[in-house]
């Protein structure tokens, strides 16, 4: 398939003819004030009043809310498919394409997911009623527990009501202060939240670099044999659609005395065999350490896991993973509608589903680099569109919002202060056409911006 498919992309686009005078539309240029900054001149306030020193980030985002490139706190209407009615804290509500939920599979619509769920509201109600701890638990959740262990080849499992929670409580209820964790530097923000609350004692590695963990961990065992060490990583880098070789981590893991983590969020269900994600196509499955995921992609609901080979694990998750103990569990809706789409996951409609998915990731990569764009990583539902400069970016998000295109514009702290970028996520339910259509307003959008944003530059 990918192919044929990308050679139809290719030859239904001219990017040499694509940006004409009637392409530029003419746009009332923002301040520089609203282009210029970012969330990090406001991550250290100063001032003994806490509510005081909140002041000058909310006059930020008021002057790019005025100028419209604020792009964030959009509300859906109605279902969310391929395309959605959303409206933005500025804009009406339109209708467009959307590259901007991650449904990967397209799961929460499909009648089966919706039968379970409405089963579930009939046969439980729609509370957990508690914690997972005391009797937020039904017997549905013992059924998901099992299930997931099933598929990632782990006896135990342990839900939590989110992925952040997951992650969170596993390395909060593991890590004690004077262990080490050794951390890929791009991993997910609960991930680094749960290292800082359990230890000072963090070695943030290059990005996937399998050379540099094994470096840290000898750098630690050469002064340090009695306590533990974490590492972690992630099964598919959601900012950049990267992934580690996770034989080769597990593998210095075990050679150094350390425990490997991998948060396997992003790719659990949308790819790998029967959806096993990059643990399966490592051949992995049941042999890496901990394994931690969330329900809020391809599962189409919310909650999260962690799964491990280790009964004690379990037990001390359970005992000390915060979230897990002091947090209402899942609800019955919850996990009915994640054991049935993970019943999808992994049967021949779901080969199906990521076979679709698939063609129009290679459509909207193939489309985006005829028009000269770079997209980061490798093929998956993430499609990471660089930019750059963070005032491009701005302007870009405003332009394809206005073109029928919904895609998140991520911006510093969720990446680097010169790395904004667009992510953009497709669902099974993209058609080709409609991923070429995304990658010709995403084009459009961003050529448009960085002229705009040098006739800015150029007369402030
Ligand atoms: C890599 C990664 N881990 C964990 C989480 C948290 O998952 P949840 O949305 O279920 O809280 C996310 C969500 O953005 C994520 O991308």
């Amino acid at each position: 398939m990918p192919s044929t498919i990308i050679a139809r992309a290719s030859r239904a686009i001219r990017p040499a003819d694509f940006v004409t005078a009637e392409t530029i539309a003419p746009v009332k240029h923002p301040s520089i004030e609203a282009l210029r900054g970012s969330f990090a001149e406001f991550a250290r306030p100063s001032g003994a009043d806490l509510l005081e020193r909140t002041a000058p980030i909310t006059e930020w985002i008021r002057a790019r809310r005025d100028a419209r490139v604020w792009p964030y706190a959009r509300a859906v209407s109605g279902k969310v498919g391929a395309t959605i009615h959303a409206e933005g804290e500025t804009s009406a509500v339109r209708h467009g394409l959307n590259f901007a939920t991650q449904d990967y599979l397209s799961l929460s619509d499909h009648s089966r997911v919706l039968h379970a769920a409405a089963e579930a509201l009939r046969c439980y109600g729609v509370h957990s009623g508690g914690s997972s701890a005391l009797q937020g638990r039904s017997d549905i959740s013992r059924a998901l527990e099992f299930e997931i262990g099933e598929a990632l080849h782990t006896e135990h499992v342990v839900l939590f009501s989110s992925g952040w929670g997951a992650a969170f409580g596993a390395v909060t209820a593991l890590v004690r202060s004077d262990d080490h964790i050794v951390l890929d530097r791009l991993a997910h923000a609960s991930l680094q939240t749960g290292a800082a609350a359990a230890t000072r004692n963090i070695t943030c590695v290059d990005h996937l670099s399998v050379d540099a963990l094994r470096a840290a961990l000898q750098q630690i065992r050469s002064t340090d044999a009695r306590n533990g060490i974490l590492a972690i990583t992630e099964g598919l880098f959601s900012m950049d659609s990267d992934s580690p070789d996770l034989r080769a981590m597990q593998s210095v893991c075990r050679e150094y005395g350390a425990t490997l983590l991998v948060d396997v969020a992003h790719d659990f269900g949308s790819l790998g065999p029967n959806g096993t994600g990059h643990i399966g196509r490592d051949g992995m499955l049941g042999d890496i350490d901990l394994v931690m995921g969330s329900f809020s992609k391809t599962f189409a609901s919310n909650g999260g896991f962690v799964a491990t080979r280790h009964a004690g694990v379990r037990s001390y998750i359970e005992a000390f993973g915060g979230p897990h103990a002091f947090s209402n569990a899942m609800s019955p809706i919850q996990i009915s509608t994640v054991r049935e789409a993970l019943r999808i996951v992994r049967s021949t409609e779901g080969d199906t589903r990521r076979e679709s998915l698939m063609t129009a990731v290679l459509t909207l990569r193939a489309g985006l680099a005829a028009y000269g764009l770079r997209c980061q990583g490798d093929p998956s539902a993430v499609v990471p569109v660089m930019v750059g400069h963070s005032a491009i970016a701005r302007l870009a998000s405003g332009d394809v919002l206005s073109n029928g295109l919904f895609a998140n514009l991520v911006e510093f702290p969720a990446v680097g202060v010169r790395a904004a970028r667009f992510r953009m996520q497709v669902q099974a339910d993209h058609t080709p056409a409609q991923a070429l259509e995304a990658a010709s307003i995403m084009a459009c959008a961003i050529t448009r911006s960085r002229t705009t944003w040098e006739h800015i530059r150029s007369s402030a």
